[in-house]
C-alpha cells in the first residue's frame, strides 16, 4: 500500500485538449459505500466504486474485521454485512496506506465494538493529526492508545455499549463528523453532532438510505446532526456518482490549455463538493452543466468545459469546506489567470496527504509562479496567460496525490514541461489519472 519506489515522471508542453472522458468513482462516497454495507445484514451491491488504493485499504479493513466484499466480473462490488455490532477483532494491524478516511471512518467504527485494532499507514499518513478523532472517541468510552503527537501508528480499544455524546465540531471536518456518527450506530441513545460550518454530507445521505433513523436541524449554532445508536442497516444497491475532487483537475486542465474542449462526464455536483466550480466561474472558466440528474441520491452532470481567460479572484474563503481538496488544482489556475489570486482561511490544507500550502508554494515557485504564503493560504501572481517557465529539475510532491496531479496541469501550459518527482501517489485516488490526460491529448512521459 506504500511506494517505496518512486516513479518521476515528465510532462510536456500541450496542445489543445478535446475529447469525452468519465471520471472514477467518488473517493468519499466510496468508502462510505463499503462501510455501511459491511454492517448492513444480507447483500448490498455497489457499482462504479472507486478502486483506488485508499478505497481498497477500506476493503481490505472491513474484510479483515468479518465482512465479505467482492468484485464481480461485471465491475459490480457485491458486500455481505455482519450487522451493526458484528465487527470481529481483526487478525492483524489495519494497514491505511495512505488514506485518512479510511483511518478516521473506521477508528469510529471500532470505538463502540467490543475489539481492538492497530491502524497504521504510511509516511504521509503518519504524520497526520488524529487527536481531533481521538478526543470524541474517547469520551464514547473507546481507549485509544496513540504515537506521540496523536499519531499512527495508534491502537483503538473499543467499547460496548460505548455512550452518547453531543459534541461541537472544533475544526470544520467531514471525517470527525463522520467518525462519531459511525461510532453512534452501535451506541446506544441519541449520537449528536454539531456543525458550526457544514461539510460534506453524505454520511448522513447514506446512512439515511441504509435505513438509520438521522435527522439534521439548522440551528443557530449550525447543523445539528442525531444518530439513533443500535441502527439496522438495510442492505443497498448504491450507484457512486464519479468524483468532483478528480474530475477538477481535468476540468482545470482543458481551461488553461489554449484551444481546448473537453466533455467530462458524471460528475458528482453535491452543493457541499462542487465549490472548486463556484471559483473556476467567479475567475472566467466556461463550464456548462449537461444533461443535470441524480445517481445514488447525489446531483449529478456532464460538464463541457472551453478554455477561457481567467481572473484572479479573492477566494470567498465560505467556500473552503466545499473546496478543501481542490486547492491545489485552483493555485495552478490562478498562476495561469490575469492579476492576482488571493486564498486564505484554508488552513485544514495543512494537514492534508502534505503540508499543501507549503508544497503548493515551493514547487509553483520552481516553476516560475510568483508566490506569497500565508499560515492559511497562498497569494499568486498570475501569467495572464503566457505559459509558465516548468522546472527540469523535479518538484517534489511528497507522497501526496493532488499534488502531483496538479502539477502534471501545471505542465501542460509550461514552456521547458514539468518534472515531478513521483507519480505514484496518484493511484490512491485516481488511477486512470494518467491514461485520460492522454487520451485528451497530453504529452506525457
Ligand atoms: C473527506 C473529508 C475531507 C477531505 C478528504 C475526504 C471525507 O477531510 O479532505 O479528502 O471523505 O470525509 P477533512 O474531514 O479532514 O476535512
Amino acid at each position: 500500500m506504500s511506494h517505496p519506489t518512486s516513479r518521476p515522471l515528465d510532462v510536456l508542453p500541450s496542445g489543445p485538449l478535446s475529447g469525452q472522458v468519465t471520471v472514477p468513482g467518488d473517493k468519499s462516497i466510496s468508502h462510505r459505500a463499503l462501510m455501511l454495507s459491511a454492517l448492513a445484514v444480507g447483500e448490498s451491491r455497489v457499482e462504479g466504486l472507486l478502486e483506488g488504493e485508499d478505497v481498497l485499504a477500506t476493503a481490505a479493513a472491513m474484510r479483515a474485521m468479518g465482512a465479505q466484499i467482492e468484485r464481480g466480473e461485471d465491475g459490480v462490488w457485491r458486500v455481505h454485512g455482519v450487522g451493526v455490532g458484528g465487527l470481529m477483532q481483526p487478525a492483524q494491524a489495519l494497514d491505511m496506506g495512505n488514506s485518512g478516511t479510511s483511518t478516521r471512518l473506521l477508528m469510529g467504527l471500532v470505538a463502540s465494538h467490543d475489539i481492538t485494532a492497530t491502524f497504521v499507514g504510511d509516511a504521509s499518513l503518519s504524520g497526520r493529526p488524529m487527536g481531533r478523532v481521538i478526543e470524541p472517541l474517547s469520551r464514547m468510552g473507546a481507549d485509544i492508545t496513540a504515537s506521540p503527537g496523536g499519531r499512527l501508528p495508534l491502537m483503538v480499544r473499543g467499547i460496548s455499549p460505548a455512550v452518547p455524546i453531543e459534541y461541537t465540531l472544533p475544526v470544520a471536518s467531514a471525517q470527525v463528523k463522520s467518525a462519531i456518527l459511525l461510532a453512534g450506530l452501535n451506541t446506544p441513545g441519541i449520537t449528536r453532532v454539531i456543525e458550526p460550518v457544514a461539510t460534506r454530507d453524505h454520511s448522513e445521505r447514506m446512512l439515511a438510505g441504509f435505513g438509520a433513523h438521522l435527522t439534521v436541524e439548522e440551528s443557530d449554532a449550525g447543523r445539528v446532526i442525531s444518530l439513533t445508536g443500535e441502527a439496522e442497516l438495510r442492505p443497498q444497491h448504491i450507484v457512486v456518482p464519479g468524483d468532483p475532487s478528480s474530475a477538477a483537475f481535468l476540468v482545470v486542465a482543458a481551461t488553461i490549455v489554449p484551444g481546448s474542449d473537453v466533455v467530462v462526464t458524471n460528475v458528482g455536483l453535491n452543493p457541499t463538493r462542487a465549490g472548486i466550480y463556484t471559483a473556476l466561474r467567479m475567475m472566467g472558466a466556461d463550464i456548462v452543466e449537461l444533461d443535470p440528474r441524480l445517481v445514488g441520491g447525489e446531483p449529478v452532470a456532464d460538464l463541457r468545459v472551453r478554455h477561457a481567460a481567467l481572473a484572479g479572484i479573492e477566494v470567498p474563503a465560505e467556500l473552503a469546506p466545499s473546496m478543501i481538496d481542490e486547492y491545489p488544482v485552483l493555485f495552478v489556475a490562478a498562476a495561469c489567470a490575469a492579476g492576482r489570486t488571493v486564498a486564505r482561511g484554508a488552513h485544514e490544507l495543512r494537514v492534508k496527504e502534505s503540508d499543501r500550502i507549503a508544497l503548493m508554494e515551493r514547487g509553483l515557485t520552481q516553476i516560475g509562479v510568483t508566490v506569497t504564503e500565508h499560515e492559511d493560504g497562498l497569494t499568486i501572481e498570475g501569467s495572464g496567460g503566457a505559459p509558465l517557465a516548468g522546472s527540469a529539475e523535479a518538484v517534489a510532491v511528497a507522497l501526496d496525490h493532488r499534488i502531483a496531479m496538479s502539477f502534471i496541469v501545471a505542465g501542460l501550459v509550461s514552456t521547458q514541461g514539468v518534472r515531478i518527482d513521483d507519480a505514484a501517489p496518484i493511484a490512491t485516488s485516481f488511477p486512470d489519472f494518467l491514461a485520460l490526460m492522454a487520451r485528451l491529448g497530453a504529452s506525457i512521459a
